[in-house]
């Protein structure tokens, strides 16, 4: 489970709204993990899988909008993850493994947390700011 205190805030609000929602989805997920409700499990991660395609596709268009620099940097991050996500709920469908499920929210909650502390960080402050990464040598 992840507190909403422990939810990183980045410089433009609709992506910090964003975030939120995806921890709430993660802490059902979680929650139905828990109690072993393979029929929940199967449910959320599908709307998880909805809601970072909407979260990802979101930010991505923000960006190629602005021509952020560092752009691929970014993408190809959200393509492993959205992918990664993709393959657990697939696998989950033919073999209903909760364990594997559980295993995997383990090191989706650090992975969120580190993604927003740095990429999201610096995009949201060249969205709204006009700060590039670039000018700190980031590219
Ligand atoms: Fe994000
Ligand atoms: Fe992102």
């Amino acid at each position: 489970m992840i507190t909403q205190e422990r939810l990183p805030m980045v410089a433009m609000p609709s992506m910090n709204d964003t975030h939120l929602e995806d921890i709430i989805i993660i802490n059902k997920l979680s929650k139905a993990i828990d109690a072993k409700d393979a029929g929940a499990v199967s449910l959320i991660l599908k709307e998880l899988i909805e809601h970072t395609v909407v979260h990802f596709s979101g930010e991505e268009e923000m960006m190629r909008e602005k021509a952020f620099p560092p752009y691929p940097v970014h993408k190809g991050e959200h393509d492993r993850a959205l992918n990664e996500l993709r393959v657990v709920a697939k696998n989950f469908q033919s073999a209903q493994n909760i364990e594997a499920v559980k295993a995997y929210v383990e090191t989706l909650t650090p992975w969120l947390i580190q993604h927003i502390q740095t990429l999201d960080t610096v995009t949201a402050m060249f969205l709204v700011n006009g700060v590039s990464p670039c000018s700190s040598g980031a590219c």
